[in-house]
């Protein structure tokens, strides 16, 4: 695992990078090559190399989440003292836990699930009595930032036991790596034994197809290990094998020109026919963020090597493809609406042939000058621009929107709040489809796409958290407390803007219960942002030259550049500190003991972190919530006191201004550097 965590695993789940943007590294790595003038001699921190590992290894997460390109910012936008006086304990979160916890689903005595819903009003239980895999995650989230991660691990045990089930329809055998829609626990009275049932659509209505279920499975393994540490469940053979299995279905060769994923309609969460037949963007996401997922997990071993590099291939062509074709902006759809057809040859243009007249007229007033997201579908000649509400959330947490296209997406949920949100968050999809078109296209299913989906809450406000903008989940939050409760944790709402409970909508909905909690929940304690979300892939960043030695195998020697930079860019200071490049120096300062200190905590030599740690500027609540954390680490509380209780001070001043370090104390791009305005 060391190897792994040494940043020699380049995408690995324990991967440690600092953060710096490209022009930052080329920088750095011009600095490198100076290495080589004449320079002072600093006092070199000794580390405690020779410290026994094993002293070390308790409270790996925290580790981890340190180290993490994540937690970059959550030491700069999240307050590490949560601000209590947001989150008076809602009367809701209390009777939100009683009903998720009615939902468990004992299987021989062990928590292995919830249902779907527990509506007793309802005589019509269809297959709500069942625990679907898409359904679960909120409430897995909900369980493990509640600590109770036993709930979760049974759950990915027993759905990878599914998975390994010869399973038919009519003849049809369908795909060894599939994982169910949803399962049941079956009790025979008479054998007073019970058996697991699993739906893989063929009792389904519809027999649509749980794509998603795979993707969600994978990406729950991983919130389970970043949330408890414990990397031996995702390690065993059976979890290696199960991704394997997925990976192999949706990584196969077939006819396709283009790398997203080719899916029948109502494969996903909208598992009635909506139109999204093609390559919709829910599954796309999810597919990205799968990929993403299973990379960190994926033992580089004799099976595993195969599927990294072509997950490594298959990311970098599907994330250039999302966010070249999918993307719709102001900019963009003027392109579009300026499109030759008919386009012949690698120099066209218009690459798929979009014939601008069937642009609807309804995006013309909908696209704000400021905003734009991931259209819902691209293929030959059709472009789908409906707005998908989890789709786009999901591009922001695996980051396959890029940071300006996450802001983008932040932005456009501000200016339509009316269309996207409503009165009722969250709408599933953008416009509803009317009239003739939703005879043609849906062939008239009962729900106009018009759903607004109380479960989408959570996605939104992990969304809102990691680009920064906390108010936007509260706003939302907020309508949500008006009336989920009093409306009975109601499945979906129907309307323009979500003022009526669904015609169909089932009351006690669990994800509706489980997706409040979790809502509120990362709100008040953004840290658990990292279990759901991924920071954008530095693999596509360049190294910089000092680091070069250590993925070769030499790590001295990349710790003796970093010291000698060090001293470098120090005397430089020195020299030009009347100048303007002053500060460009300085940056580049922080930026060297950014990486030293990363290097530092990867290989646990926490008291030569610390000592670089406090180089830096004391009154930076990125630094003192890090510095807090490392004392954390080595056991010492009584220092760790005066970092978080000065951050504390630091956030009640800020309040004053009405920020807190959220956005206000923005980072410096790339250099670990975080400063509060004025
Ligand atoms: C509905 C939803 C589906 C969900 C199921 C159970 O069929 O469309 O997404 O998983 O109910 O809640």
């Amino acid at each position: 695992m060391i190897e792994e965590m040494d940043g020699t695993h380049e995408a690995g789940l324990w991967r440690v990078e600092p953060l710096c943007s490209m022009a930052e590294a080329d920088d750095f790595d011009h600095l490198s090559r100076l290495l080589d003038r004449p320079r002072i001699k600093i006092e070199r921190k000794l580390s405690f190399d020779e410290r026994s590992f094993s002293e070390l290894t308790s409270n790996l997460r925290l580790v981890d989440d340190m180290c993490s390109p994540a937690a970059g910012r959550t030491f700069s936008e999240i307050p590490t003292s949560s601000p209590r006086d947001w989150f008076e304990p809602h009367p809701m979160i209390a009777e939100a836990w009683d009903a998720l916890r009615r939902s468990i689903v004992l299987f021989r005595g062990q928590p292995v699930g919830t249902i779907a819903a527990l509506d007793h009003s309802s005589e019509e239980v269809l297959n709500y009595d069942q625990v679907f895999v898409r359904d679960f995650v909120p409430s897995a989230l909900a369980f493990l930032i509640n600590g109770e991660p036993e709930i979760v691990k049974n759950f990915l045990l027993k759905t990878l036991l599914l998975q390994s089930w010869e399973k038919k329809i009519d003849r049809f055998k369908i795909g060894e790596g599939v994982l169910p829609a949803s399962f049941k626990v079956k009790h025979d009275p008479v054998r007073k034994s019970e058996t697991l049932i699993a739906d893989f659509g063929e009792s389904a209505i519809g027999r649509v197809a749980p794509v998603d279920s795979g993707f969600w499975w994978i990406i729950l393994l991983r919130a389970y290990t970043k949330s408890t540490g414990d990397v031996s469940l995702a390690e065993t053979q059976e979890c290696q094998r199960g991704m394997r299995l997925m990976l192999s279905l949706c990584l196969s060769e077939g006819f396709d020109t283009f790398p997203t994923l080719l899916c029948a309609d109502g494969c996903s969460m909208i598992d009635r026919r909506m139109g999204v037949y093609g390559y919709p963007i829910e599954i796309q996401a999810l597919f990205f963020m799968a990929l993403r997922c299973a990379l960190a997990m994926l033992k580089p071993d004799a099976e595993g090597k195969e599927f990294i590099e072509r997950i490594v291939q298959r990311l970098h062509a599907l994330g250039y493809h999302m966010r070249s074709y999918f993307w719709l902006d102001f900019q963009q759809l003027n392109d579009i609406y300026r499109y030759k057809t008919e386009e012949y040859s690698h120099t066209a243009v218009n690459k798929f042939n979009v014939i601008p007249e069937s642009i609807p007229d309804w995006i013309f007033d909908f696209m704000p000058s400021r905003g734009g997201y991931f259209v819902g579908n691209v293929s030959p000649a059709r472009m789908d621009f409906r707005w998908f509400a989890l789709g786009n959330c999901i591009a922001i947490l695996s980051s396959l929107a890029t940071p300006e296209q996450s802001v983008a997406i932040m932005d456009l949920i501000e200016e339509r709040w009316e269309e996207l949100v409503g009165e009722m968050p969250l709408k599933i999809s953008y416009p509803a489809i009317e009239g003739h078109e939703w005879r043609i296209v849906t062939g008239t299913i009962p729900f106009h796409g018009m759903l607004l989906v109380a479960v989408l809450l959570w996605l939104l406000t992990a969304a809102c958290i990691k680009t920064g903008r906390p108010q936007i989940a509260m706003r939302a939050i907020e309508l949500v407390e008006n009336r989920l409760s009093k409306d009975g944790w109601a499945e979906y709402y129907d309307g323009k803007l979500g003022r009526f409970i669904g015609k169909q909508a089932r009351k006690f909905q669990t994800w509706s219960i489980a997706g409040y909690l979790v809502a509120k929940m990362m709100l008040e304690d953004p840290s658990h942002l990292g279990m759901i979300s991924l920071e954008e892939d530095k693999g596509k960043k360049p190294l910089i030259k000092s680091d070069l030695p250590q993925r070769l195998g030499t790590r001295s020697v990349t710790v003796d550049r970093l010291y000698a930079l060090y001293d470098l860019v120090q005397s430089e200071i020195w020299e030009e500190i009347t100048t303007a490049s002053a500060d460009l120096w300085r940056r580049r300062e922080a930026f060297v003991i950014a990486v030293l200190c990363g290097n530092r905590f990867v290989h646990r030599e926490f008291e030569a972190a610390l000592a670089l740690v406090r180089l830096q500027d004391p009154s930076n609540p990125s630094l003192l919530s890090r510095l807090g954390y490392v004392q954390l680490q080595i056991g010492d509380l009584t220092g760790a006191k005066a970092p978080f209780s000065m951050l504390e001070s630091l956030h009640h001043q800020s309040r004053g201004t009405g920020h807190w370090n959220w956005k206000a104390c923005g980072e410096e791009q790339g250099t670990g550097v975080h400063r509060c305005p004025g």
